[in-house]
């Protein structure tokens, strides 16, 4: 049986779900897909990454540590999970920003759950899926990503409630907008620290201020920290969580425009106060600004991968063949453009 979990965006709301913020993401047409079944031993096989046979569920620092951890936080979990093959595909490109992760941890916790029948809920899931990429890859990750694989519907987006994990549907009209994604071809590495490090500062800043959650901080608090890098990163954090509650209301009452100004207002705190962005992104969506292109954003953990988009399709299209010509003499490498579609999260495939 084959399940398959999507990618996602996230209109906006970034680096603020380890944090107690909201994020408002939706899933993606680009998918992957996993077939699980029993074997006589442990065996990861992907169309792109070839096969693999596992002797123990240790890590190993390579693409299987998704499959492994997941299968590890099951046995944690007090689940005997007995010798599988487990079969990988995807049109999800890895390492841009689109959450593929969290796509491939959540579609193999739902293929053992439905192969073996432990019966696992969504949240179940997504629990397991994140405590995987916690524990066992390494990235100390917050649970929009793997929470938005599992519970995203079509033609949604859900404002995520990080603190309460509770979530609302918002129906994404655009008002004849549509949405876009630039690949800048830059490939970041999640693991490589700079995402704990950030995780390590906010955290600090709750520490010095004595306080046990960003609910609980306001601006002005944040004058008793001295340290001008962490309070860089606090002040995103809550003006990023602010913008998210605007922006659902812009989405609900159609301002595109006024959604449009919050994208680049969170571009320029990502890249300003955070510093998770990096000259090709900041390339990217300055052009698209400077062109009159109504809202653009980097996306995802950051330091390269993709760029949300925000405009009519023929303009997006049109601008970004300017882009692309540009882009190329600065950095020799060709950007790509993709329309995007949302999708429903995780599912088992050839049922309604
Ligand atoms: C990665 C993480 C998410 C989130 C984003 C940044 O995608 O997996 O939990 O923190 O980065 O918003």
């Amino acid at each position: 049986m084959t399940v398959s979990s999507p990618g996602r965006v996230n209109i906006i709301g970034e680096h603020v779900d380890y944090n107690d913020g909201f994020v408002l993401p939706f899933a993606i047409s680009k998918r992957t897909w996993v077939d699980a079944k029993r074997s006589e031993k442990f065996v990861i096989s992907s169309r792109g990454y070839g096969r693999v046979e596992i002797s123990s569920l240790k890590k190993t620092g390579k693409w299987t540590d998704y499959v492994t951890g997941v299968l590890k936080e099951l046995e944690s979990s007090g689940f005997k999970v007995p010798p599988v093959e487990i079969k990988i595909w995807s049109d999800l490109p890895a390492g841009s920003g689109l959450s593929s992760s969290a796509a491939l941890e959540t579609a193999v916790a739902f293929a053992i759950s439905e192969l073996l029948n432990l019966k696992l809920g969504k949240m179940d899931i997504v629990n397991i899926s994140v405590r995987a990429e916690r524990n066992f890859v390494g990235v100390q990750c917050g649970v929009m990503d793997q929470y938005t694989a599992v519970f995203s519907r079509k033609g949604q987006a859900m404002l995520l409630d990080t603190m309460k994990i509770t979530h609302e549907y918002i129906p994404l009209n655009l008002n004849g907008l549509s949405f876009a994604l630039i690949d800048s071809k830059v490939k970041h590495s999640l693991s490589s620290g700079e995402y704990n490090k950030r995780r390590e500062e906010t955290r600090r800043v709750l520490e010095i201020l004595k306080k046990s959650s960003y609910r609980d901080v306001k601006i002005k608090d944040l004058e008793k920290i001295s340290d001008t890098v962490l309070k860089k990163r606090a002040i995103h954090v809550l003006e990023e969580t602010k913008r998210v509650v605007r922006a659902a209301e812009f989405l609900r009452s159609g301002k595109m425009k006024d959604l449009g100004e919050l994208l680049y207002e969170s571009h320029e705190s990502l890249s300003e106060l955070y510093e998770v962005s990096c000259d090709e992104t900041d390339f990217i969506v300055e052009f698209l600004k400077k062109n009159g292109i109504i809202g653009a954003r980097m996306i995802g953990g950051g330091f390269g991968g993709n760029v949300l988009v925000l405009d009519r399709e023929e303009k997006i299209k049109r601008i970004f063949k300017k882009m692309s010509d540009e882009y190329f003499k600065a950095f020799k490498t060709k950007p790509t453009l993709m329309m995007i579609e949302s999708d429903d999260g995780a599912r088992i495939e050839g049922r309604d």
